[in-house]
C-alpha cells in the first residue's frame, strides 16, 4: 500500500530540506491506487453533476423556503437569468412544459456512481488507517499559533518545500475533512430529500431541513462551497507544483530529487 508520508515525518523527526531530498529519492509511491482511482472518478462526477445541476437551475433559477414554491409563488431570492423553462399558453391555460431529461438523467445516475464510489473511499480510509495517518491532524498542529502560521504561508502562496510535499498540511488536512465529512453527505442528504421515493421512505430526512423546497435551496449552497472549494484546490495544486502533483494523484509517484540536489 502506497504511504504517502516520509519515514522520518512518520516518526516525528525534523529533517532539513536537503536531507529529505536524499530520502525522496529512495521512495516513490505517494497515494494509494484506491485513493487515486476514487479521486479520479469523484472529480469526473463532479463536472456531470455541475454541467447537469446549471441546467436544472437554469430551467427554474427562483429558490424558495419551505415545502412548496413555483411560479406563482414569492421566491427567497432568484438569479437574474431568464428561465429556460418558462410558462407556456395552452387551449387549457398555462403550462410548465417538461425540463429537457437529459440534465436530470445525467444528475441522478452520475450521483450515485459520486454516492458508491464515495463510499468504496470511505470504507478504504477508516481500514486503512488511511484517514488516521494522512488526514486527520496531530493534536499539537490544531494550536491556535500554528493553525496562523500556517494561514499566514498560504496566505503568501508559498511553495512548500520538498519535505513538505510528501504530506498534507494541517489547513489541508482540515478543508479535506470538511469536504469529506461535512460538505459532500450535505450534499447527498439534501440531494435525496428532494426524491420524492426517498422521502416516502425517510419522511425525517426532508423534515429536518425545513421541506423540498428548502432541501433544494440548502442544496444550491452546499453546491457553491463544493465549487469555491475546486477553485481554491486547483490553485494550491498549481502553487504547490502541478507537473509533480499530478503525476502523484495519477501514477502515485511523486517526482524525486537526486542525491544531495
Ligand atoms: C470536486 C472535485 C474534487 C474533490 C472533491 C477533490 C478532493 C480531494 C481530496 C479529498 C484529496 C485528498 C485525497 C486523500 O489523500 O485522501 C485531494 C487530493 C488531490 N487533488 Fe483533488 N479533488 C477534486 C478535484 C481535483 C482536480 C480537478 C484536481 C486537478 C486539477 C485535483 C488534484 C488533486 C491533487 C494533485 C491532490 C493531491 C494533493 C497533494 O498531493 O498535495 N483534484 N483532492
Amino acid at each position: 500500500m502506497a504511504r504517502m508520508e516520509s519515514v522520518p515525518a512518520a516518526l516525528g523527526v525534523r529533517v532539513p530540506d536537503s536531507a529529505a531530498a536524499v530520502y525522496v529519492s529512495e521512495v516513490s509511491s505517494r497515494h494509494s491506487a484506491l485513493v487515486r482511482v476514487t479521486h479520479w472518478i469523484i472529480t469526473l462526477c463532479f463536472f456531470a453533476l455541475l454541467i447537469s445541476g446549471i441546467e436544472i437551475v437554469i430551467s427554474h433559477p427562483r429558490f424558495y423556503w419551505g415545502e412548496t414554491g413555483n411560479v406563482l409563488t414569492t421566491p427567497l431570492f432568484q438569479i437574474p437569468i431568464p428561465s429556460s423553462r418558462a410558462l407556456v399558453q395552452t387551449g387549457y391555460g398555462y403550462v410548465l412544459p417538461d425540463q429537457n431529461g437529459w440534465s436530470r438523467y445525467l444528475h441522478f445516475q452520475t450521483a450515485w456512481i459520486a454516492v458508491l464510489t464515495g463510499l468504496l473511499y470511505l470504507i478504504y480510509g477508516v481500514f486503512s488507517g488511511h484517514f488516521r495517518r494522512n488526514l486527520f491532524p496531530a493534536g499539537a498542529d490544531l494550536s491556535w499559533r500554528a493553525l496562523s502560521s500556517d494561514i499566514a504561508k498560504h496566505l503568501r502562496f508559498r511553495r512548500p518545500s520538498e519535505s513538505e510535499a510528501w504530506s498534507y498540511n494541517t489547513l489541508q488536512r482540515l478543508t479535506y475533512l470538511v469536504v469529506i465529512f461535512v460538505l459532500f453527505p450535505l450534499v447527498i442528504w439534501t440531494g435525496l430529500a428532494m426524491s420524492l421515493a426517498f422521502v416516502s421512505a425517510f419522511p425525517a430526512t426532508v423534515t429536518l431541513l425545513g421541506g423540498q423546497q428548502s432541501a433544494r435551496t440548502l442544496h444550491f449552497f452546499v453546491s457553491i462551497a463544493l465549487v469555491l472549494f475546486l477553485m481554491v484546490h486547483v490553485v494550491m495544486v498549481c502553487v504547490a507544483g502541478f507537473k509533480n502533483r499530478m503525476r502523484a494523484m495519477i501514477t502515485g509517484r511523486a517526482g524525486t530529487r537526486k542525491e544531495g540536489s
